[in-house]
């Protein structure tokens, strides 16, 4: 019975790797001759082909009522223009793939996001469904004094990024810090995001860290409108400049040899606690049922 518990706890987050980084929201369909796709199509690949967008935020829409389609591509803050627009093409790709006929949806790449839905999502802050992945290796030592500095890297990451305009709202650091030995981190919104909403939203994405990733040394957690990644290797490269465009390209990638060390995390934040809760209380129910039938017989 134990047993059965742990296999369920463990079922819900064996799930490896970033290319399923995909969240189909079935928020409703479209058929495969409908203006909505027509539309769907075109938004898409004029977001992708847009040359003139340097800061890696694309807001479009596409389309009358009810089949206007609106878009959000986000690239992180260290990703060039080219490399942004291509990521973005690849996922324009996949997710329509992935998620067929849908009318929203969403796709987290290590260097791009890329969201679209039938109703407005500009400037308005969501902070689920969340998506996540962690490193499967635990951190060794006083693992509250961890916790404590990864929230304060982060706080100050989080403070900075909220801060920044209305073209990007990112923030990375390499810190060495006392019980870090070195963490490296990057928080980012949609720039389309008010200053507070940005912090908002990061502080619930924050949150979740005890959910899925206590503890490990590496994590990365999306929402639609924000999203943080900390790892102990170099995962970014300097922040790309918006214009002029950058001289140096030499940039540290993420190391794709960890990808395989990766759990994912899929739900809703009500969801997922709910579904722990219950896991647990049916856990301590079978625990506590066992010892009391044998004294009443
Ligand atoms: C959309 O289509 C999928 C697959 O055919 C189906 O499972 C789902 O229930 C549909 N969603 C809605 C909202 O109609
Ligand atoms: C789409 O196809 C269906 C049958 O597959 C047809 O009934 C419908 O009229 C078509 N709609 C349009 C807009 O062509
Ligand atoms: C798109 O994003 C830009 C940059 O954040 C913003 O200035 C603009 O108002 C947005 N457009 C819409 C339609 O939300
Ligand atoms: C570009 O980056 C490389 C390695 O990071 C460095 O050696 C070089 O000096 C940089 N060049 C410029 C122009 O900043």
């Amino acid at each position: 019975m134990e047993a059965t518990c742990l296999f369920i706890a463990q079922a819900i987050i064996a799930q490896p790797n970033f290319e399923n980084s995909f969240v189909c929201l079935n928020k409703g369909n479209y058929t495969s001759n409908s203006t909505y796709k027509a539309n769907l199509n075109h938004l898409l690949s004029t977001l992708t082909s847009n040359t003139e967008i340097d800061y890696g935020f694309y807001n479009s829409s596409y389309g009358q009522d009810p089949d206007k389609v609106y878009a959000i591509g986000l690239c992180r803050g260290d990703v060039k223009p080219d490399e942004c627009r291509s990521c973005l093409y690849d996922n324009t790709k996949l997710l329509t793939q992935d998620c067929p006929n849908q009318k929203e949806a969403m796709k987290q790449d290590e260097y791009c996001i890329l969201r679209y839905s039938f109703r407005n999502i500009f400037g308005i802050m969501e902070d689920e469904p969340f998506y996540a992945l962690h490193n499967r290796n635990d951190q060794s030592g006083n693992l509250e004094t961890y916790n404590q500095d990864l929230w304060t890297l982060l706080d100050g990451l989080r403070n900075q990024a909220a801060a920044g305009g209305s073209l990007r709202k990112f923030a990375e650091v390499k810190s060495t810090g006392i019980n870090f030995k070195t963490q490296y981190a990057l928080v980012q919104c949609t720039p389309d995001l008010s200053q507070t909403d940005c912090s908002d939203c990061l502080l619930s994405a924050f949150g979740l860290i005890p959910l899925c990733c206590d503890g490990k040394i590496g994590a990365v957690i999306f929402t639609p409108s924000c999203n943080f990644r900390y790892e102990k290797y170099p995962f970014f490269g300097p922040v790309a400049d918006i214009a002029p465009p950058s001289t140096n390209t030499s940039a540290a990638k993420g190391n794709d040899g960890n990808k395989s060390q990766t759990v994912i995390i899929v739900g809703s934040i009500i969801a997922f606690v709910v579904v722990v809760v219950l896991i647990i209380i049916s856990c301590i129910y079978l625990r506590v049922r066992k010892p009391r039938e044998k004294p009443e017989m």
